[in-house]
């Protein structure tokens, strides 16, 4: 059964992964004197997720406002499910941003259906889908609680699960999870991964968590430091694996996380091959299978 088939989201994928998805084509973007992404090409076929790595102040979050339609471009085209003016892509995408913006004067529970009652479902509904998540999330017994009364981790999840529930084909995921322990951070990625691959969303994951951005991402993205640019680009294609530890324990997680990190680094790594990718996307620079 579809984790929230019952919000009605569903069929983005289409026929396939080629179609028109995410497209930022020379994208720059400054505040004042600070130019913060500089030249930016990227591509995330439609279905596909995307996770964006690279250096505090180099521009990722920038670079989901501006795919969010919050912001624009100074140069450059951010074309969003085929449409490039600001309130469509408005419409397309469930933002999640870095600080949670919880409404203080809700509940946990309501706020996490916010998202579906300005879909017009009633509030009796929304809550209705939103409450056994919360099970899932290790949130049960704060249903009724304050933002101000939650810890930073459940601030984090509430706004992760009123992003997800929003119903939109597009998913901007600013460190989701950055706040959270190690154990239930990795059950929060296991749990976002079965969703996705159950209902596959058009996903951009910003992360500095190398590890999460393997396990959620087709591929993975690392950007210089300011202004941001793309530096390399990695498809991620990992052997199936029983478990999460198996998997993280194959020699190809180990080889692609050292590449990634490798890269993060700015030093040589293994020699990577510039391959075309399958889909044709441009994501430029070098590019590695696995
Ligand atoms: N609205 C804004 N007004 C002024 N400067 C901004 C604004 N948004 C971003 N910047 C600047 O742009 C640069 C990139 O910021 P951004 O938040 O995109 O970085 P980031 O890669 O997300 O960093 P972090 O990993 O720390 O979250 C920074 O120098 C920041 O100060
Ligand atoms: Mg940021």
């Amino acid at each position: 059964m579809p984790l929230v088939g019952c919000i009605g989201q569903r069929g983005v994928v289409g026929g396939g992964v080629t179609e028109a998805g995410i497209r930022l084509t020379g994208v720059t973007r400054s505040y004042g004197d600070v130019l913060a992404v500089e030249g930016v090409d990227l591509a995330v076929p439609r279905g596909r997720r995307l996770a964006v790595v690279g250096p505090s102040g180099c521009g990722k979050s920038t670079i989901l406002g501006l795919m969010s339609g919050l912001d624009e471009p100074d140069q450059g085209v951010v074309d969003v499910l085929g449409a490039t003016d600001q309130a469509a892509r408005l419409a397309r995408c469930a933002w999640m941003p870095q600080r949670d913006l919880l409404l203080p004067w809700r509940s946990a529970l309501a706020n996490a259906a916010v998202s579906l009652e300005n879909r017009g479902i009633s509030r009796r509904e929304a809550r209705a889908v939103v409450r056994p998540l919360f099970a899932r999330f290790g949130l049960a017994g704060f249903e009724e609680h304050r933002p101000r009364q939650l810890s930073g981790g459940m601030r984090q999840r509430v706004a992760f699960l009123r992003t997800f529930v929003a119903g939109k084909e597009v998913l901007l995921l600013d460190e989701p999870f950055g706040a959270l322990d190690a154990i239930t951070r990795a059950e929060a990625q296991d749990w976002l991964r079965a969703a996705l691959e159950a209902e596959p969303r058009t996903v951009v994951l910003v992360t500095h968590d190398v590890e999460e951005a393997l396990l959620l991402g087709h591929e993975i993205v690392v950007l210089t430091g300011r202004p941001g640019k793309v530096a390399a680009s990695y498809a991620v294609d990992l052997p199936a694996a029983a478990t999460r530890r198996e998997l993280l324990a194959t020699p190809e997680f180990i080889q692609l996380r050292d590449k990634v990190l490798a890269a993060l680094e700015q030093r040589p790594s293994a020699p990577v091959a510039a391959v075309k990718s399958a889909d044709g996307s441009p994501n430029p620079v070098r590019r590695a299978e696995g």
